[in-house]
């Protein structure tokens, strides 16, 4: 715990999401929140700008911005967004180098300023983000992990609730795997309070065929909600809820909540893979990740896990051709 009476989280870019984060961690009085950016001026501003409204919103919380990566001096949370959005013209190499070069200095600042922190990475590439990060900052996996399944599982829950008419928060689903076109939403284990979601789809339709034809449709919006929203807004990605989602994270940290959550978290044989970060279903609690929960998956399952690590192997082959890793 830091030197304040308050938990204190530490953002890691100030941008789309570093703004969102601040206010939904003020408003659950998570804790005192310092944002970093490189842009000067830029997280000084959103901080006041956010901490004005806690008259109105009636939270009691520090809100900070700072150019200075001593800023992390011992916070309990860092949430990293730092990084770039890919632009016209640049190739996957290009993205990548660019943003682990970011996290490279972010990791090493990290592992400098907070090393007892827990540290949330949302950047893109996720899966290779986080894996970099967690070598370069020295941090022990368990407490090093990345946001993406809490959002496309809550993405898939969203679609399914649509379809059945019913509240998205009697909803479970869950999506394993990479964070990318191979993610894997598990559609045997959808369901609604207990109740499968095939079952009621094949109840609605009446045929099996039209069932499965209406799940196929939810799980590749699933896998393509990202861009759905990139293609919508024109302009950057996703906030909202990327921002709400390493929050429910962050709140499950803080609060010891043990949740189970999906997260992007270091495999060591669970699966039948070690050493790559996956994503899988988690325990959240005080210490991070402090169990991963195999899911007994049947070969087709099995295959589409497969393809999804063999895509987050690919970039961490990268990142080593790059000679961002060892
Ligand atoms: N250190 C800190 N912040 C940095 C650095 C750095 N070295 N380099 C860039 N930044 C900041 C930018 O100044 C900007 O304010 O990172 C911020 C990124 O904000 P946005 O461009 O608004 O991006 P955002 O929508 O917040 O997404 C951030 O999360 O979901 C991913 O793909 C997304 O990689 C992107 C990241």
């Amino acid at each position: 715990m830091s030197k304040f009476t308050r938990p204190k989280i530490a953002l890691v870019g100030g941008g789309n999401i570093g703004g969102v984060l601040s206010q939904l961690a003020a408003l659950k009085e998570l804790g005192d929140v310092v944002m970093f950016d490189i842009v000067e001026d830029l997280p000084q501003g959103k901080q006041l700008d956010i901490v004005e409204a806690s008259r109105v919103d009636g939270f009691d919380v520090k809100l900070e911005g700072s150019n200075d990566y001593a800023c992390l001096e011992g916070a309990d949370v860092v949430i990293v967004t730092a990084g770039l959005p890919r632009k016209p013209g640049m190739s996957r190499d290009d993205l990548l180098t660019t943003n682990a070069n970011i996290i490279k200095t972010v990791g090493e600042n990290i592992g400098k300023y907070c090393p007892e922190a827990h540290v949330i990475v949302i950047s893109n590439p996720l899966d290779a983000m986080v894996t970099l990060l967690q070598e370069v900052s020295g941090i022990p996996a368990s407490r090093v992990y990345g946001q993406a399944g809490v959002l496309d599982s809550s993405r898939f829950a969203t679609f399914i609730a649509w379809e059945l008419g019913v509240s998205v928060k009697d909803v479970n689903a869950m999506v394993l795997g990479g964070h990318g076109d191979t993610m894997v939403p598990l559609v045997r284990y959808a369901n609604v309070n207990g109740v499968p979601v095939m079952e009621q789809l094949e109840k609605k339709y009446g045929n099996a065929a039209k069932a499965k034809e209406v799940m196929d449709a939810m799980v590749e919006r699933t896998k393509k909600a990202g861009g759905e929203v990139v293609a919508l807004l024109k302009k950057g990605s996703a906030f909202y809820s990327p921002a709400s989602s390493a929050i429910q994270m962050a709140e499950a940290v803080l609060r010891d909540q043990k949740r189970v959550l999906a997260v992007c978290a270091q495999l060591n044989g669970e699966y039948g893979v070690s050493g790559y970060y996956v994503g899988v279903p988690c325990v959240l609690g005080k210490d991070g990740i402090e169990k991963i929960i195999e899911v007994d998956l049947n070969d087709e399952e099995q295959g589409m896990f497969d393809v999804s690590v063999n895509s987050v192997k690919g970039l961490v082959e990268d990142l080593k051709r790059l000679s961002f890793l060892k």
